[in-house]
């Protein structure tokens, strides 16, 4: 789809990938609504792109259904919708303090899994009622998963099964809602230089990027911005999940 004059939603949008995919998504013409938790820096990047912001936690039915209202009443219904919401606690199966909290497990299956779907399936409904494009398109998902989907070093269950459900969930999204003409593309980074990133210790940081063989660094968000602009612009892109991770395999463990 062309990017330029279409409604756009970036949940997780104020901070890092999300950030920096609604300023790429806005340098292309999208006018951008910043759905994040975080209402504060939401409203900060939302000013930064000429787009709005909304408060909402995307696990909550009631709160995604007003913010993709208070979005569609600025914009019109979004074409394009982001999944950035994202947290990354890593804990051990078994520690010597116990076995891995299961409140734990369930919060980051709460955010990173049920949440994309709960965001994806409603704003897939106001999607599916626009006019098509010369195409057929009506609309372009775009899930975060991560290669933790795939290779997760140790303490990365919930993390991983969060993940890994992301990936599973995009062909059958992208078969359902086919009808419809609007497609499902999930992206696996690996690691990223985001706030969530630099909440591990810079030695730990450091020693991720190793096993990225070229680029030997961090991604950068416009980078990850940059894929998310190419699947919405790609019509044959669907049901796929594409790892951008410069190569990067994680070790069984980060911990030397
Ligand atoms: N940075 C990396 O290296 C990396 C690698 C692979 C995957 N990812 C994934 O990318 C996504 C974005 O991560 P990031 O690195 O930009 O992190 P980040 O912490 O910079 O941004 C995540 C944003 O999500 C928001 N958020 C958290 N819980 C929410 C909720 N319940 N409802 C709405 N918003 C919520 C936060 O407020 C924050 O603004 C996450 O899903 C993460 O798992 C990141």
């Amino acid at each position: 789809m062309k990017i330029n004059g279409l409604a756009a939603i970036v949940t997780g949008g104020a901070s890092g990938l999300g950030a920096g995919t609604a300023e790429v998504l806005a340098a292309a013409g999208a006018r951008v609504a910043v759905l994040d938790v975080n209402e504060g820096l939401a409203a900060e990047t939302a000013a930064k792109v000429g787009g709005i912001a909304a408060s909402c936690d995307v696990t909550d039915e009631a709160d995604v259904i007003a913010a993709l209202d208070k979005a569609a009443r600025a914009h019109g219904p979004a074409q394009i919708v982001v999944n950035c919401a994202g947290i990354g606690p890593h804990n051990k199966t078994l520690r010597r303090t116990g076995p891995h909290p299961l409140d734990l497990f369930e919060k980051v299956i709460a955010i990173n899994l049920t949440g994309t779907f709960n965001v994806s399936r409603l704003a897939a409904a106001a999607m599916a009622e626009m006019e098509p494009t010369a195409g057929g398109e009506r609309g372009v998902i775009v899930h975060t998963a991560s290669i933790s989907a795939f290779d997760s070093p140790a303490g990365g269950a919930a993390y991983a099964a969060s993940k890994a459900g992301v990936v599973g969930m995009t062909l059958p999204m992208a078969r359902d809602l086919a009808p419809h003409g609007i497609r499902v593309v999930s992206i696996a980074p690996g690691p990223f230089s985001t706030p969530l990133f630099h909440t591990m210790p810079d030695d730990m940081t450091e020693r991720l990027t190793t096993y990225s063989p070229f680029p030997g660094r961090a991604g950068r968000p416009a980078e990850f911005g940059s894929l998310v602009q190419q699947i919405v612009e790609n019509p044959m892109l669907n049901g796929e999940t594409i790892r951008l991770d410069a190569a990067n395999r994680p070790p069984a463990s980060y911990v030397q």
